[in-house]
């Protein structure tokens, strides 16, 4: 029998996340931007559902998360609110929609939450972007940090290699970690740093710290759900774990259906009214 103690029916909430770090035991979190998906992983017993603005790579095909608005991310993250009954869904703050002065920023998190139904919000940066956390801390909405690599930032970086190798950088992102939980953040992501470095800041900080190319020290990891299915093919970092072919699998699946289709395979009488 598992030694687990998560309850696998009852909804996930911040207090759940928090009592899991406690405990020690590991968060499970995953990308859903549509309402058929999130059913079903919701169902395979995930324990948080980010409604990435990695949806303008995945759902829309752009090159950068930049493009993606606050109405696009409200829809897919309302797709998502209507097929989840346990997870915890936190829907990231499109670029744009914070960065600029604290009301602007609690006014896009108040839309998110009102239209959408997700209970949190993600935003990227230290430092630079406190107030806003702040002020939306401020109106009771529960707060994500990103730090390491923030892919709004691209064009500041100029590639999406891994961050704060150097102790210069590595210092600032401690120093923001601990600022964002003073703040009142109730979680972080840490993307694409060295795995010492992140398990030095989920020791420092008493909230839940999730890793996307962190290594195992944090509290729980992250993945883009197409990347970990197998349908993105194009994209192969160290950090990403492939669980199944789903690429390979729906295109002989369409290519099948093509070819009954060519040949009167399908329908057969079985298939009519
Ligand atoms: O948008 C996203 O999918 C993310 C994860 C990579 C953490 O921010």
């Amino acid at each position: 029998m598992s030694t687990n103690t998560v309850d696998n029916k009852k909804k996930v909430t911040t207090a759940t996340l928090a009592a899991m770090k406690a405990r020690g035991e590991k968060i499970a979190m995953i990308t859903a931007y549509d309402y058929t998906m999130a059913t079903l992983v919701d169902r395979g017993g995930i324990d948080m559902i980010l409604v990435g603005d990695s949806a303008a790579n995945v759902m829309a095909g752009y090159k950068t998360t930049l493009p993606i608005t606050l109405d696009q991310m409200i829809y897919h993250a309302s797709c998502v609110v209507r097929g989840v009954q346990r997870a915890f869904v936190v829907c990231d703050m499109p670029f744009g929609s914070y960065q600029g002065n604290p009301d602007h920023a609690l006014a896009s998190a108040v839309r998110i939450l009102k239209e959408s139904g997700a209970e949190a919000v993600k935003l990227e940066g230290g430092k630079e972007v406190l107030a806003s956390v702040e002020a939306i801390v401020r109106a009771g909405i529960p707060v994500m940090g990103h730090l390491g690599l923030t892919p709004q930032s691209i064009n500041q970086f100029g590639t999406y290699g891994v961050r704060a190798k150097e102790e210069a950088e590595a210092e600032k992102l401690i120093s923001d970690a601990l600022m964002l939980e003073k703040a009142g953040c109730f979680s972080l992501v840490l993307e694409k740093i060295p795995a010492d470095l992140a398990r030095r800041v989920t020791e420092a900080v008493k909230i839940p710290v999730i890793g996307i190319g962190a290594g195992p020290g944090t509290d729980g990891q992250v993945l883009v759900l197409q990347d970990m299915l197998g349908m993105n093919d194009g994209f192969a970092p160290k950090f990403l774990r492939r669980y199944a072919s789903l690429g390979t699998a729906i295109s002989d699946a369409i290519g099948a259906y093509v070819s009954d289709v060519r040949t009167s395979a399908f329908p057969s009488a079985s298939e009519c009214y």
